[in-house]
Parts: C-alpha cells; sequence; structure tokens
C-alpha cells in the first residue's frame, strides 16, 4: 500500500476528485446490500468510504471480512455526497472516499465495548482495556487538551525567562506530609530512596545555584487515601523563582493560568484573580477551597442569640464557640427526613449536632425554633433576609468546626438542590493562613503548608510567644472549588529555618538528618525565593470539564492504588528480593 496522503479528518467538499490513500480502524460499517460503507477512524476524525462492486469488484469480498477495529489502508477517490446526504456534524461529512484498492492491516475481536463517547461501561473494564477506552474519541480529545496545555505552559514560562530543569527520581524522603514510596536499593543493603512527593527542596536548592527562575512538569507520588482529584502519581507545574514577592508571583501565576486558558479554551480569564484571607474562605464559605459559585454563604449569628432562652446557643456562646448560620435557598422541597440526614451528615465531621429551621406558609417548621425569642427569630430573619420556602442551618461550635460542617453541607446540597451554574468559572487566591496549626491529638504544631513557609515578617515576635498567632506568606489557587495550586515565599534564612523547625518539634538531629543538605545551602548565600506548584492533571480535569482526575490521566490508579490493565503492584520473584535483600513476613 501506498502512503498515507491525508488523515481521517482532512478531506472536505473541494477534495472531491483527489486520489488518496487514507489509514485507520473501522468505526463502524453498514451492509446496504451492494454497497458497503466504512466509518474509517483516526486521532484527527472520520472519513465515510464506500465500496462499490461496479467500480472495484475484487475488493467486495475483503470488504465484507471488515469488522469494527479492523484496521484498514484504502485507496480511492474523493467524491461529493450525494445532495441531502451531507453530514454537517461530521468535519468531513460533505465528501465521502469510493474505495479502488483496501488492504487489512491488522483485525480485531469484538472489542469488549464500543469506542464511542456514549460507553456506559465500568470504569473497571474501561481501565483494564485502557488502550482501547484511548480510542474513544472524548478521551483523545482530553489527551489533547492536555498536551496543548502542557505546550501553552512551556511556552509561556519560557517567554517569562524560566529554565526547564529536571530534579531527581530516586532522592530520599520530602517533606509534603503524605507516606512515601519507597524504592530498596541493591547496591546499598537495607536503604531505601524515595520518589519525591514533590522537588521542593530541589527547587529551593536550584535557586540557592542562581538559576533564577525554574519550572519543570513533573510527576509526584505520594501514597495517600485517594479520591476523585487525587492519585498516587500526579504530575505538577512546579514552579520556583528568587528575589520576588508574594504579589510579583502572584501576578506572574496570574499570567500563566490566562495564556493557558486562551490557548486551550479560548476563554479569556480576569486579568488580575480575587484575594481572599483564609479566614474570610472559612468564615463565609466553611472551605479554604470554597466554590464560590453556589450562592450561598456563612453567617455569624452569635451575637443574636447570645442571650437566648435557648439555653444550647446561649452556653455555646458563653464557652466562646461561635453560632454559625446558612441560609439555603430555595429549599422548599427539603423535608424533616432530609434535615435529619444533614445532621447525621454534620455528626459524621464532628459536629454535635445541626440545627435547622424552615419558613413555611404556615410559619417555622424547626425542632429549635420555637425555643427562640420572637425577638430573635425577628433578626435572623432581618440578617439572612429569609423569606418563605428558605431554611437555615445552625452549627454552635468552636468556629473552625462549625464552618466547617455547614461548609461540607454547603456543598452537598448546592448539589443536591442543583443551584450551581457549572459554566461559570471562578477563580482566585486563598491568602493569609495561619503558618501552623495545632494538633490536639499529637500535642504538636505542624505546618499549614509545608516546613520551609515563610511567616509574615511583622508575626516573627509571635513565633515564640504563641505560634498559632502567625500568618504564612503561604497561598493557594482555587478553581471552581478545587484547590488547583500552592506555594508560598520560602525561608532563606538558616537561623529562622532551625526555629520554625523547633516548633515544629523537630530537633536539630533530625533536621540535620532530614534536611541537612537544605541547611547547608541555606548558609551559602540563598537569596530570598518562593514558588508554587499547579496540579497539572485537576487542572486538565477542571478545563475538561470531567468529574475525575483518572479522566485526564492516560494510564491512571485505581482508587486503591492498582492499576487495572498492567495488574502493578505484582508480586516479583523470589531472586529480586534476594537481591534487595528483602524478606516478605506474612
Ligand atoms: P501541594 O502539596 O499543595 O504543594 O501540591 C500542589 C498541588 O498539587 C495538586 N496535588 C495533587 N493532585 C493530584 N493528586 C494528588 N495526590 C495531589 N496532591 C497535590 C494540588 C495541589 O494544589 N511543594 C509544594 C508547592 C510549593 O510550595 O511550591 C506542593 O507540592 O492541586
Amino acid at each position: 500500500m501506498k502512503k498515507r496522503t491525508h488523515t481521517c479528518g482532512a478531506l472536505i467538499a473541494k477534495n472531491a476528485g483527489k486520489k488518496v490513500v487514507l489509514m485507520g480502524w473501522c468505526d463502524a460499517r453498514r451492509d446496504h446490500g451492494g454497497l458497503i460503507f466504512v466509518d474509517l477512524r483516526d486521532r484527527f476524525g472520520r472519513t465515510q468510504i464506500v465500496f462499490d462492486p461496479k467500480v472495484a469488484e475484487k475488493i467486495m469480498p475483503l470488504a465484507k471480512e471488515i469488522r469494527s477495529e479492523y484496521v484498514l489502508a484504502i485507496e480511492g477517490i474523493v467524491r461529493k455526497r450525494p445532495k441531502g446526504m451531507e453530514n454537517k456534524k461530521m468535519a468531513t461529512g460533505a465528501i465521502e472516499v469510493l474505495v479502488h484498492d483496501c488492504a487489512i492491516l491488522n483485525r480485531s475481536p469484538v472489542p469488549p465495548f464500543e469506542i464511542s463517547d456514549e460507553t456506559t461501561v465500568s470504569e473497571d473494564i474501561r481501565l483494564k482495556y485502557r488502550f482501547l477506552d484511548l480510542r474513544r474519541p472524548k478521551m483523545q480529545r482530553t489527551m489533547i487538551l492536555r498536551h496543548l496545555a502542557a505546550q501553552s505552559v512551556r511556552r509561556s514560562l519560557s517567554e517569562q525567562g524560566f529554565l526547564e530543569i529536571e530534579t531527581p527520581m530516586l532522592t530520599r524522603s520530602t517533606p509534603e506530609g503524605a507516606r512515601d514510596y519507597l524504592v530498596p536499593s541493591r547496591v546499598q543493603p537495607g536503604k531505601f530512596f524515595a520518589l519525591p512527593q514533590s522537588p521542593q527542596l530541589f527547587k529551593q536548592l536550584l535557586m540557592i545555584s542562581g538559576f533564577d527562575k525554574y519550572f519543570q512538569i513533573v510527576k509526584c507520588f505520594r501514597d495517600e487515601d485517594l479520591r476523585a482529584d487525587r492519585q498516587p502519581e500526579f504530575t505538577q507545574i512546579d514552579i520556583e523563582t528568587s528575589f520576588l514577592g508574594r504579589d510579583a508571583i502572584l501576578e506572574m501565576v496570574e499570567e500563566l493560568m490566562g495564556s493557558l486558558f486562551k490557548e486551550t479554551l479560548g476563554q479569556k480569564l480576569p486579568k488580575t484573580f480575587d484575594r481572599i484571607s483564609f479566614h474570610d474562605a472559612m468564615n463565609r464559605y466553611g472551605s479554604d477551597k470554597p466554590d464560590r459559585r453556589i450562592p450561598w454563604q456563612l453567617e455569624n449569628v452569635s451575637e443574636i442569640f447570645k442571650n437566648s432562652p435557648f439555653k444550647i446557643f446561649a452556653q455555646a456562646v458563653a464557652d466562646k464557640k461561635v453560632i454559625q448560620a446558612l441560609k439555603v435557598s430555595p429549599a422548599a422541597t427539603l423535608t424533616r427526613k432530609d434535615f435529619e440526614a444533614l445532621e447525621q451528615e454534620a455528626k459524621g465531621m464532628g459536629a454535635k449536632g445541626l440545627g435547622w429551621a424552615k419558613q413555611t406558609h404556615e410559619g417555622w417548621q424547626s425542632p429549635i425554633a420555637k425555643n427562640f425569642s420572637e425577638e430573635e427569630r425577628q433578626t435572623l430573619i432581618k440578617k439572612l433576609k429569609i423569606k418563605e420556602g428558605d431554611a437555615i442551618l445552625f452549627a454552635a461550635d468552636e468556629w473552625a468546626l462549625a464552618c466547617s460542617v455547614l461548609g461540607a453541607l454547603r456543598l452537598s446540597l448546592a448539589k443536591k438542590l442543583k443551584v450551581l451554574d457549572e459554566s461559570q468559572t471562578d477563580i482566585f487566591w486563598v491568602l493569609d493562613f495561619p503558618l501552623f496549626e495545632y494538633r490536639l491529638e499529637e500535642k504538636r504544631y505542624v505546618s499549614v503548608h509545608h516546613p520551609f513557609t515563610s511567616p509574615f515578617p511583622e508575626d516573627l515576635k509571635f513565633l515564640t510567644s504563641d505560634p498559632s498567632k502567625v500568618r504564612s506568606l503561604g497561598y493557594d489557587l482555587v478553581l471552581n472549588g478545587y484547590e488547583i495550586g500552592g506555594g508560598s515565599i520560602r525561608i532563606h534564612d538558616r537561623g529562622l529555618q532551625q526555629q520554625v523547625f523547633e516548633i515544629l518539634n523537630i530537633s536539630s538531629e533530625e533536621a540535620q538528618r532530614r534536611f541537612g543538605f537544605l541547611l547547608s545551602a541555606l548558609e551559602y548565600g540563598a537569596p530570598p525565593h518562593g514558588g508554587i506548584a499547579l496540579g497539572f492533571d485537576r487542572l486538565i480535569m477542571l478545563l475538561a470539564h470531567c468529574e475525575s482526575i483518572r479522566d485526564v490521566i492516560a494510564f491512571p490508579k485505581t482508587a486503591s492504588a492498582t492499576c487495572l490493565m498492567t495488574q502493578a503492584p505484582s508480586d516479583v520473584d523470589a531472586e529480586q528480593l534476594k537481591e534487595l535483600h528483602i524478606r516478605i513476613t506474612p
């Protein structure tokens, strides 16, 4: 067979009369008695080809053999489709190719599912036959989008003076707080490499080496509980810069995201993104990655109930807790049963209970509102602008818990009541996180971002007196309710880094053992530096409007961190284990 002249997405009416050679897969075959029609598919599109016994009698037996997913090469003449037979939905719908010669390049058994966008087969089967699943046009479009996004990032960052530098995959534990994937060393018995949870320390070292602006589209590995937006092995757009302050870094990322959206979706993002504080995000939306497209906000109503006849609320305020309220509107369809289910959901998150009240034609429907004073009811109606058909959820608890419980219910109710406008894009920064969070169960502080994040210079005075008051120069980027990036200005002073380790209960010996190379580098003229990592898979998931991160990764893992296609992880030979000095105990 001759060389391919066109792809299956290329031919249009003006090519009529041209002799062409196409190659691709049989997408569908229709035998009309005399004529046989085949839709030939490749990643560029589909072209209708026609076998006509009057034109090429000798290839008709071959045409009859063709089945779905057979690989074909055909030679033929392009012709306009008869009037009225054009397919406007297909890029090549104006033409068809009349086949003169054909070869079957390969055959296929009946595939386990149809290679089309409308497959209803389970995800497990799709993952087992991922090589076929990836043939589906939707998956091909997603992978193409992913490629375009990567190219856009590379171009945009290169133009801004960034250098792409690779960092090791076989390294030692990096501090992102998840469990490591370990790789045993054969040459150093009993020793292990860790796969990087991120290139965090290496990118800081590259700044100390004077590279000024670094980026990498890089694999990271974290052995953590998996969810729809989490994979054990995922990709970051990892960035680090020297001599830029926080705001300059945010602007650089805004420019990067702006060109990414424009070049992949043709969509214009605002030139600068909103910036909200961590406190406001929690207080208003009950989340540090809020979906602001949901038109409901939390309100602090402690003041209204501080002297309430309803003892539970009055006591909560007396105990320095807060009463947060969420107005759900319209909520007329929610029943007592729904509210009881919401209360169970709240309890599952650690709340002691969930108050609720619904404003109906007959007045309040609520297990608690009868205990409110008339004045409290009126103030509440006024403050929350409550009207008939609205419901209010109340959480009386420690501030963080009250906020996060209502924040989670806000999300699940918005989905249930379909109040979210999915066509909108909302991207913004969350800033001013606390540097540390106190873990009651471990009785110690942990970093909210990671231990290399710089405190606010004006909060240094609290480092010894009250670490919980120290704000961080960290930032998160949130897109449509997902955290798509996180970063910070780093500590570049050896002494300050040591002090932060101490607050985190990392002894100087441990710090030396784990991060000695960084501490040493910090002594040799470390420039002020900072950066960010964007979750590339999450970003593509949102750009492609996919529900799961697995749909934008060519060969993903399941929720139990296995690959259904290769069956990894798998047993290994006894000989391999012996070489690695490893014995498996049952
Ligand atoms: P962080 O841990 O916040 O920061 O990660 C950055 C971004 O990576 C994405 N992400 C994930 N995506 C898929 N699966 C996962 N398991 C997963 N974990 C994280 C998220 C997240 O916002 N070194 C720092 C960055 C820095 O400080 O510069 C870091 O890795 O979108």
